[in-house]
């Protein structure tokens, strides 16, 4: 039975309605408003062992792209008319479940809305986890410490293999994860290029992040410019972006280069046959390596790299630059953000103040 003041907090909630944001139909090319549907349910009380989340701020993530496409990939795709899929911040405010309380700060796949109710099982494969507020803040919670600081971290360190002396190089440079890419290089030790779009954004992650140079892409020749900036080669590449500067990239590389593909943002839109790279010969001549990397796979590994980026956060040898847009009407709009390169930092959608 619940108690009293679970009983005070289940009548609150009836008056309470949930907006949410659902997938309408498969996009072409770049997401339109057309391509959402927008609902408001009332928000149920939690059943045994459930409780209900309110979301704070949710992550908004150019792999959003591709779960709206209806093709195989390592995650099922949005079913049409379901709430979008999106990771988060909430606060619970009921629970009948024995492992979190009223008031925790719980991370997880809250999906595009103000509200979503769990059961056991349902949390398990949402991932809802509670989060420590003392380590960072809610934004920084959806990027350096989040999704973005995780795949950051583990594709750098474990895939790339950076060691001291070394030069390393990222695409999407001033993005989410591009920020932590160059920044703990830097700790660990190695020569940093950053590649973006924009001169703010080249000229905030050199002058704020301390990068040693960033290229800006869009204003001139990217094979040249790495040339100059990398003149022993590249030991590292972090690949966000895919396309012409993946192909820039492996003209360039230093023998045993490593190269990690974590995305490739410059073909998420393209309805045509994906760009892939020309100048993969590069790999045999330099002995170098290619890898792929998701970073779900390294889950159990997530509270040691919390807890060392957090360290760095803390002792401000990294620092953190989150782009929030408010409201939930505007999830559409700013969702196109991450692919014009509209967004400076982690994009990060707010949903409710508190
Ligand atoms: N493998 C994984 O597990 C995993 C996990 C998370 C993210 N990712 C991938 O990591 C990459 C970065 O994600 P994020 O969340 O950190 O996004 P982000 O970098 O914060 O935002 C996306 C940025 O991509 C750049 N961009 C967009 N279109 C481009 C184009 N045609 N050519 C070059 N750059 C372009 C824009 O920056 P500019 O203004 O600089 O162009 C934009 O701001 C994405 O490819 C994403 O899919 C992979």
């Amino acid at each position: 039975m619940p108690h009293r003041r679970t009983k005070a907090i289940m009548s609150a909630l009836a008056s309470l309605s949930n907006r949410q944001v659902r997938l309408a139909r498969r996009p072409t090319g770049l997401p339109t408003r057309d391509d959402w549907s927008f609902t408001t349910e009332a928000v149920a009380e939690p059943g045994d062992g459930e409780v209900v989340v309110k979301t704070l701020a949710l992550s908004l993530d150019p792999a959003m792209r591709g779960w709206m496409n209806d093709a195989k990939s390592y995650i099922a795709p949005v079913a049409l008319g379901d709430v979008m899929r999106a990771g988060g911040i909430g606060r619970v405010v009921a629970s009948r479940s024995d492992r979190l309380k009223e008031g925790d700060l719980v991370t997880g796949a809250l999906g595009v809305q103000e509200y979503a109710r769990f059961g056991e099982a349902d949390a398990r494969k949402a991932g809802l986890a509670k989060i420590d507020p003392r380590l960072g803040s809610i934004t920084q919670w959806l990027n350096v410490l989040g999704m973005p600081g995780m795949t950051g971290y583990f594709g750098l360190m474990d895939i790339g293999q950076p060691k001291p002396g070394d030069t390393v190089v990222v695409s999407g440079a001033a993005g989410a994860v591009g920020q932590t890419v160059g920044q703990l290089a830097r700790i660990k030790g190695c020569r940093v290029v950053g590649i973006a779009g924009g001169r703010d954004k080249c000229d905030w992650v050199v002058g704020e992040l301390g990068f040693d140079a960033c290229i800006d892409y869009k204003a001139g020749d990217v094979k040249a410019a790495l040339k100059e900036h990398c003149p022993k080669g590249i030991d590292v590449y972090f690949d966000n972006v895919g396309g012409e500067i993946l192909d820039a990239a492996l003209a360039r590389l230093a023998r045993g280069a490593r190269i990690v593909i974590c995305g490739a943002i410059s073909q998420y839109n393209n309805m045509q046959a994906m760009q892939g790279p020309k100048n993969y010969m590069s790999l045999l001549v330099n002995r170098a390596r290619m890898e792929g990397m998701v970073v779900f796979d390294y889950v159990d590994r997530f509270p040691a790299a919390i807890a060392e980026l957090a360290g760095y956060l803390k002792d401000r040898r990294m620092k953190s630059k989150e782009d929030v847009v408010e409201g939930i009407e505007n999830f559409p709009e700013a969702l196109t953000k991450l692919f014009t390169g509209g967004n400076f930092g982690k994009l990060v959608l707010q949903v409710s103040a508190g």
